[in-house]
């Protein structure tokens, strides 16, 4: 190898390593980007840390019935604030045909900003093998009517003190 050669090749890596660093900072997120939930990320939830919300007589779909939440490893017992990446979820009506599978993740940011601040809104379908999200957003879509039609934010927002969650989940 002549000592031009051998500089092109060392040349023609260097290039090949700082390609490879470009792709690695541009993949990884900022830190002050919002939390975007995936389904993956609520895969195994029911084996999430759990927390028994009890049973209630409440005409309401989401405070009625049999009720447990599920919570994930970013939100460890004590927290009382959640950080971003924190997701609850939350199995209501157990063992009836109105059950349904609701879940809040701390997204972030500015995002929710005159509701649960930071916080997103899902509902999941946990019929098959891995669950699926229903919804999200800052509430459910039009013509859903949960707990008599009020909006996530309406009844969430009374525990902004506790960072919007109402259990005691984070206590
Ligand atoms: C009628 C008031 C009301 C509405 C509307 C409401 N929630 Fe809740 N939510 C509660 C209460 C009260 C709790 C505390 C647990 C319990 O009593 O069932 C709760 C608990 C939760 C929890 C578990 C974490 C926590 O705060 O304790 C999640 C997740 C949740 N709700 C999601 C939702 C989603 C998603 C919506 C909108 C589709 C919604 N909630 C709408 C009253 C409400």
């Amino acid at each position: 190898m002549t000592r031009s050669t051998l500089l092109l090749v060392l040349v023609a890596s260097l290039a090949v390593a700082s390609c490879g660093d470009d792709v690695a900072t541009a993949e990884r997120p900022a830190d002050d980007a919002e939390f975007i939930a995936f389904e993956r990320d609520f895969q195994g939830f029911q084996g999430w840390r759990k927390v028994d919300l009890g049973t209630r007589d409440d005409a309401s779909i989401h405070t009625g019935g049999t009720r447990i939440s599920f919570v994930n490893a970013a939100l460890p017992p004590g927290s009382t604030v959640a950080p971003k990446g924190g997701i609850i979820v939350k199995v209501t009506g157990i063992d009836t045909a109105e059950r349904r599978v609701f879940a809040m993740a701390k997204r972030g940011g500015t995002y929710n900003a005159s509701g649960a601040r930071g916080w997103e809104w899902f509902e999941l379908d946990d019929s098959g093998d891995v669950p699926r999200i229903s919804w999200r957003g800052l509430g459910p879509p039009n013509g859903e009517t949960y707990a008599g039609g009020t909006e996530c934010n309406t009844c969430h927002m009374a525990g902004a003190a506790s960072d919007y969650v109402l259990g005691p989940e984070l206590k």
